[in-house]
């Protein structure tokens, strides 16, 4: 884990503690919740239908006996975290984290604290060094069996000039055969108009977003082979009956396997 521990920035609002707002966390600042509360009523469901889908994502992927996971944009501890989820199905899952947010490393010991089998592990860094993160990952995880690589919630801040496909091409081609990548995206698919209140929303207070078409997220996985049931709303991915209809989502989400 890094040492170091960089100024928190409370003077403009943050991705993650915005998304932490709307998840009902305290871990945020009037900046961020004054982002939040302007956001439209379907942001705080479409945050925690994101957050369902990684916790059905990553349950899974551990019943299929993967045992390493590299979490990209993990965001501000929430329970349960993806360490909780992969380690109650596999107790000695490893798990590495990463963010570019100096608040999320100020909380990266509630995402250290997993099963004495299984290790843990933070690292702050940026999905766009995507070579620093992997240099990092090597020292805990083996990248001679399968990895899950999980950026979820994460790409629609990187926006097309920052080449977020070159990004994940990279990440993926480090990976060996049988790893997998577990991916969702915002988009204006279903709700154009409230996309584009959510964009302007985020741009005013300074932070840029890239929602994307289902098309356009499919390009993610060009070469991975999806697994069941494919690119589809995060509300769809195999959901209960109990789950809200997919409209209400925004948000792409799909699991691959990498050959
Ligand atoms: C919406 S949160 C998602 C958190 C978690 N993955 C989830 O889905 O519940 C997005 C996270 O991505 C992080 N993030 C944004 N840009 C990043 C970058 N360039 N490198 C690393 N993390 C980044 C933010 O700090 C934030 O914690």
């Amino acid at each position: 884990m890094t040492a170091s521990a960089p100024r928190i920035d409370t003077t403009r609002a943050h991705p993650a503690r915005v998304y932490d707002w709307l998840l009902g966390g305290k871990d945020n600042y009037p900046v961020d919740e004054a982002v939040g509360v302007k956001l439209p009523g379907q942001a705080r469901d479409a945050a925690r239908q994101n957050r369902e889908f990684m916790h059905r994502a990553v349950a899974w992927l551990a019943r299929q006996g993967v045992d390493q996971y590299l979490d990209i944009g993990s965001g501000i501890p929430t329970e349960p975290n993806l360490h909780r989820i992969a380690q109650r199905v596999v107790p000695s899952a490893r798990v590495v984290y990463t963010d570019n947010d100096p608040l999320v490393l100020r909380h990266a010991q509630e995402l250290l604290a997993g099963s004495p089998e299984g290790a843990t592990d933070y690292l702050m860094g940026d999905v766009r060094e995507p070579e620093v993160i992997l240099e990092h990952a090597r020292s805990v995880l083996d990248f001679d069996r399968p990895v899950a690589l999980s950026l979820i919630a994460l790409l629609h801040f990187i926006t097309d000039d920052q080449d977020p496909y070159g990004i994940v091409a990279r990440l993926v081609a480090a990976l060996p055969s049988g790893s997998h990548l577990v991916l969702t995206n915002a988009s204006s698919d279903w709700r154009p108009d409230l996309a584009a209140q959510v964009v302007a929303e985020y741009e005013r207070a300074g932070i840029r977003l890239a929602f994307r078409t289902r098309e356009q997220v499919a390009r993610f996985f060009d070469g991975l082979e999806l697994v069941a049931p494919g690119l589809v709303a995060v509300t769809d991915w195999s959901r209960g009956d109990d789950v809200p209809e997919p409209e209400e989502s925004g948000i792409y989400g799909a699991v691959a396997r990498i050959p």
